[in-house]
């Protein structure tokens, strides 16, 4: 999400509007500017105080407010918002909007915005069940707002089941797919993240220290513009991302074989559909940010022996160059697709700026790629990507560096499509 989206967040009657709270300040952090709608109910069960204070924006709650109607104040919110989210949304509150009724601030903000509507419910399990909610939903789904369903669990009513608000990585994961634009609609998109693991025996291996999160910031980003994505990923911690077809592989040769088996696969099908979606219609970006391993052992032993003053030595052969061979068959596979295959390779430095950059030119030849992605790996921390630069086939070049993965996924995107 842009820095300094502007969220509208309706907070209805439920038990669940204290959340709202927290959501607010995880928003802000990110540099939104959030502004709070509440009706009569939700402050019955959390002070506009709070939400004044967290959102550090005034907090609409009154319809009928002789200041803040002095220039329409809820015609203002609605048109200024990117995004209206309510959260929590009672049942109540699901049925008024079912309705069309205006009868409140929030119900009037949001009948009049031209904004996406996102709701996230929260409410017992039988009023969940019921079907005139389900009826309301329904209804609303119809006429295009997104909804992000609660979970299943205790409910604070004693009761077990769905109805528990959603939480709050959910609904931000919501609210980024909702506000980016869709740019990437009839795209397949294909990441290759993480580190891989070489055997050396049944228990150590080979690897790198990287933890894959620039890969899965790319594959994240790309789902929210609407690519269809596939992510090839080594062994990781991180939190598999929403939407994505996930291939967990282990080894460079593993990985090299379902990146084939994905270019391959690249049918002329998906090609030939008319996305109205000018520029991406059947492209397909390749995204190569594993850091492979660049050898492997000959022999994976059953367990490697320590023998007193002696020195072990373990042979090893290269792994192949994923991104090198992907690109040699990228002609065989755009003229059997007609598809339009974009190459983007990455390249870890830990020189300085000058180095960073001749080494990722040089790989960009070498490999065939479209674009480079330069990073500096001088970082103790090797996640932290402290600089990023992109070079492309066309000379341009390009300083990335953000403080956040998903604006530098972003821009390596917006860079690949531009090649
Ligand atoms: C203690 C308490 C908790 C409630 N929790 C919920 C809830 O989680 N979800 C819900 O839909 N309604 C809940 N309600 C009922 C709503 O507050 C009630 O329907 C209210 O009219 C909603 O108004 P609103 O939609 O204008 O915010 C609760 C009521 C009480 C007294």
């Amino acid at each position: 999400m842009r820095s300094g989206t502007h969220i509208v967040l309706v907070v209805t009657g439920s038990i669940a509007a204290y959340k709202s709270a927290e959501l607010i300040r995880e928003l802000v952090r990110e540099g939104m500017k959030v502004s709070v709608v509440m009706t009569a109910a939700a402050e019955k069960f959390i002070s506009p105080m709070t939400m004044q204070v967290l959102s550090h924006r005034k907090v609409t709650t009154d319809l009928f407010d002789c200041d803040t109607e002095l220039e329409i104040g809820h015609i203002g919110l609605a048109d200024s918002a990117d995004v209206v989210l309510v959260a929590p949304a009672s049942a109540d509150f699901i049925a008024r909007m079912a309705a069309g009724m205006a009868d409140d601030a929030a119900s009037a903000v949001v009948l009049a915005t031209r904004a996406p509507v996102i709701v996230a419910p929260a409410m017992n399990v039988n009023m969940w069940e019921n079907p005139a909610t389900q009826e309301n939903i329904q209804r609303l789904e119809d006429r295009g707002i997104y909804f992000v369903d609660p979970e299943d669990g205790d409910l604070a009513c004693g009761w077990q089941g769905i109805g528990r608000l959603a939480g709050n990585n959910t609904i931000i994961t919501a609210l980024r797919y909702v506000t980016a634009g869709k740019d990437l609609v009839g795209s397949h998109v294909i990441v290759a993240a993480g580190p891989t693991q070489e055997a050396v025996d049944k228990l150590q291996y080979i690897g790198s220290r990287v933890s894959g999160a620039l890969g899965y910031a790319v594959a994240r980003a790309a789902f929210f513009r609407g690519a269809r994505v596939s992510l090839v990923t080594g062994p990781t911690e991180l939190e598999t991302p929403y939407g994505v077809e996930v291939y967990s592989v282990e080894t460079a040769l593993e990985m090299r074989q379902k990146m084939f088996e994905l270019f391959d696969s690249l049918t002329s099908t998906e090609a030939s559909i008319d996305w109205p979606v000018k520029g991406s219609k059947g492209t397909t970006l390749v995204f190569m940010a594993a850091s492979v391993s660049r050898f492997r052992a000959v022999e994976v032993e059953e367990r490697l022996t320590i023998v007193e003053g002696e020195k072990k030595s373990i042979k090893l052969v290269p792994n192949p160059d994923i991104l090198l061979e992907l690109s040699k068959k990228r002609s065989e596979i755009e003229s059997s697709s007609k598809s339009r295959i974009r190459l983007v390779g990455f390249s870890s430095s830990v020189g300085d700026e000058d180095e960073l950059l001749a080494q990722a030119r040089e790989k960009l030849t070498r490999k065939g790629a479209d674009v480079m992605v330069g990073n500096s790996a001088a970082s103790e921390n090797l996640d932290v990507a402290e600089r990023v630069w992109l070079v492309d086939r066309q000379g341009r070049q390009e300083e990335a560096s953000a403080s956040d993965k998903g604006q530098i996924a972003d821009k390596i995107i917006s860079s690949a499509l531009k090649v």
